[in-house]
């Protein structure tokens, strides 16, 4: 055994990532048996139906518009002002809620993320999210000796777990008298799930009985990763009005990224959104995450800040990206409708799919199901209580053949 040169507080298993690599495995497999006799659904990015990465093209002629220096130049550590007011519309359109609000750039939704797990938490606090969740809320907390705790997901209806919500909520505020919750909606990664107007307004009720006791802090993150590609219109972003007048012990950051709404998943751009009852409150989440920015990553990519703003600030140019944007959308309902109505005929149970990039298969085994599964040329990731199927990556026509072959692996 050699010596260990990393610090204590930086030794990790040796994990290579299950999702790249049943990735290179799918693209060896393309290789061999070509792209029509595989089922590649392991990517979280929009792809063609020609198995292409799409990129935004009213985005990258923009971005490829941007004078050099534009692109080469840093950006305010806090991130461009007029960015700062472009994203706040791009993220709450016409449901601002009635607040104080600050917006802070940040690489990607995967900083915002950071943002408020350093800010907003003590050295060994449980953070509670649900217990689908994307993995890497355990990385980024873990790293920091946080933890995660779960609360369930769903009931035995398939229906939003409000009681398991609840009773893990209050356990752990009354222990900690500060929790950070988040809350990855609309349009769930893995599950595909949005949170209604009504589950919201529960989520937050149970949240303002809280708030009573003047002690306790009470933080909630919003991942709305996937929000563009979600509902009709602008339907899912109605619960932001929610977030008007609350107390000032509630606080809500929104994770605005600009990875999949603007297909610049490698050009690391977003930002974290504070909404407060407090102009101060909002301004102290401003000055910490500015501290914390500059500890971290120094400044945000200004050539991706400047694109978002040329776009929003041109009547024509937003109108021609919103309908690129729309066309994508269409094209991913589409996709969802075929696998959702695919699994009810052949008997394969899903869980409640509303919008996004992925929908989620509950089984027992999931390791076993997706090895099976490999060996039928389908590629889909496995959870630990189930198969994630992401359908921003496969084509309508196997979105229509997958459920069945899944069901026979299950067998
Ligand atoms: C649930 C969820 N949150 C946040 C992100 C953030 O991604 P990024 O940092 O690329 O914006 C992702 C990306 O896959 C995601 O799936």
């Amino acid at each position: 055994m050699s010596i260990n040169m990393t610090a204590k507080h930086a030794r990790w298993p040796k994990a290579n990532d299950v999702i790249f690599g049943l990735a290179g495995q799918a693209a060896e497999a393309i290789k061999k048996y070509g792209k029509e006799n595989v089922i590649n659904s392991t990517i979280g990015a929009l792809i063609d139906d020609k198995g292409d990465l799409i990129a935004m093209k009213t985005v990258y002629e923009q971005f490829k518009a941007l004078p050099n220096a534009e692109i080469a130049a840093y950006s305010a550590i806090a991130g461009q002002p007029d960015f700062l007011e472009a994203v706040q519309t791009a993220c709450f359109r016409d449901h601002r809620p009635d607040a104080y609000t600050r917006a802070v750039a940040t690489p990607g939704g995967t900083g915002s993320i950071k943002h408020a797990v350093w800010n907003y938490t003590n050295p060994g606090d449980e953070v509670l999210t649900s217990d689908w969740y994307w993995s890497p809320y355990n990385t980024i907390t873990e790293e920091v000796d946080r933890k995660i705790t779960n609360y369930k997901l769903f009931n035995d209806k398939n229906e939003f777990n409000i009681e398991s919500f609840k009773e893990k909520f209050n356990e752990l505020i009354k222990k900690q008298k500060r929790l950070l919750t988040i809350i990855n909606t609309p349009a769930h990664n893995p599950t595909g799930y949005s949170l209604s107007d009504e589950d919201w307004k529960q989520v937050l009720d149970i949240m303002k009985e809280s708030a009573k006791d003047k002690d306790n802090r009470i933080i909630v993150f919003v991942d709305s990763a996937y929000i563009d590609f979600a509902g009709e219109g602008t339907e899912r972003r109605k619960f932001f009005e929610q977030f008007s007048n609350l107390p000032e012990n509630i606080l809500i950051i929104v994770g605005f990224s600009m990875s999949k709404g603007y297909t610049m998943y490698g050009l690391r751009s977003g930002a974290a959104i504070c909404i407060s009852s407090k102009e101060e409150i909002a301004e102290e989440f401003f000055y910490a995450c500015i501290h914390s920015g500059r500890a971290n990553w120094s400044n945000g990519n200004r050539g991706a800040m400047a694109t978002m703003t040329t776009i929003a600030n041109d009547e024509k140019l937003l109108k021609a990206y919103e309908d690129e944007k729309l066309m994508y959308k269409t094209m991913l309902q589409n996709r969802a409708k075929a696998f959702v109505e695919a699994a009810d005929k052949v008997g394969l149970e899903l869980l409640p799919y509303r919008d996004g990039f992925f929908i989620s298969i509950p089984c027992d085994n999931p390791m076993e199901a997706c090895q099976k599964l490999v060996d039928q040329n389908v590629f889909v990731i496995p959870l630990k209580m189930g198969l994630r199927f992401a359908v921003c990556a496969v084509s309508e026509e196997k979105c229509k053949k997958a459920p069945a072959l899944i069901k026979e692996a299950l067998k």
